[in-house]
């Protein structure tokens, strides 16, 4: 009796694995095989970001006809940071979105485009995005396997969120300060006067009861998202770095698609993040009135004091191309006069 019920359910298995691969097929065009590619993000689901993702993964499925199936895995389920980048670069059917910094691994002067207050406003980011200069680290990457997609889903200003407020350089003296796992921020950070601590993100809450970090620095959209105001309600407005996070996929993946997948994904992508950065901006004046109804209080800083300090940053890292600053400044300086 038993080794019957055991043969019935290894039947019924292989008839339910049998009726969901015809399902995969049924929803893909004829002729076409379908392309299954999981997309690893750091953001939590609550967050614009992850949704904003959703939604280009729902309009490749639904302009694919089904033949581009991209799986959205939020809140680190799955590899994130430089390991996603790994799979990224072994040739994985996988997508990154994490910060630039870990495109920075493999070619360095990626980190030197998102260094400490260069920005005013995204606009201007965004614009360096499309300058020659960005191309050619661009076409840098690809020779390192990883097929930038983009690098404009942005998150919003970075800011300081301790238990006290902030004013000076010298306020952040032995103060312990959550930063992401990349040299760009500890550089940043420690300039800035702040003891940096790399943690994951998934760590910091209870890092921060833990007393392992004292506060963090982060963008309105990751303060609200992720709900960390719970732990710290003082807000010194630093802007000091912008939330940037750049999609990845590998080059190897990339040429195996059809040139019709292939400007698919990359419209989306594209749109997607226009739509990203939109919502973004109407959100963060809604996050803000949202966070101070929750006591949250926001501080103005001596901006000139922290911009000061954060310039030596760009002379720390012996791997950027010589002169990398002045070329950064110059094309911000073509930005500007537009
Ligand atoms: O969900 C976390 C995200 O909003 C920010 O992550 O590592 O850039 O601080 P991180």
């Amino acid at each position: 009796m038993k080794k019957i019920f055991k043969m019935l359910t290894l039947m019924l298995a292989a008839i339910m694995l049998f009726a969901s691969c015809g399902k995969k097929e049924e929803g893909a065009t004829k002729g076409e095989e379908k392309v299954v590619i999981k997309l690893s993000t750091k953001f939590v689901e609550d967050e614009q970001t992850a949704k904003s993702l959703k939604r280009v993964a729902e309009k490749i499925l639904e302009r694919s006809n089904g033949n581009i199936e991209i799986q959205v895995y939020p809140g680190g389920q799955l590899p994130i940071g430089k390991d996603s980048m790994e799979q990224v670069v072994s040739g994985a059917n996988w997508i990154s979105v994490d910060g630039l910094n870990f495109i920075g691994d493999y070619v360095p002067d990626f980190n030197a485009i998102n260094g400490p207050m260069l920005y005013k406003n995204f606009d201007e980011y965004l614009a360096m995005t499309q300058s020659d200069l960005v191309k050619k680290l661009k076409a840098e990457a690809e020779k390192k396997q990883i097929k930038v997609l983009s690098l404009d889903y942005l998150f919003g200003f970075r800011s300081m969120l301790t238990d006290k407020e902030v004013k000076v350089p010298e306020d952040l003296n032995g103060v312990k300060v959550r930063v992401p796992t990349s040299q760009l921020y500890m550089y940043t950070l420690e300039a800035m006067g702040a003891n940096p601590t790399p943690l994951p993100f998934t760590e910091v809450y209870s890092g921060i009861q833990q007393g392992v970090v004292d506060g963090l620095e982060g963008s309105l959209m990751t303060i609200y998202g992720t709900k960390i105001y719970e732990v710290r309600k003082q807000v010194s407005l630093t802007n000091h770095l912008l939330g940037v996070s750049a999609v990845s996929i590998s080059k190897q993946v990339w040429e195996g698609l059809t040139e019709e997948q292939r400007t698919i994904i990359q419209e989306e992508f594209d749109a997607g993040a226009k739509y990203n950065n939109d919502v973004t901006v109407e959100l963060e004046k809604e996050y803000k009135v949202k966070l101070e109804e929750l006591g949250v209080k926001f501080n103005e800083v001596d901006l000139a004091a922290f911009n000061k300090e954060t310039s030596k940053v760009f002379s720390k890292f012996p791997k950027w191309t010589p002169g990398i600053y002045d070329e950064i400044m110059s094309e911000l300086e073509v930005i500007r006069s537009k």
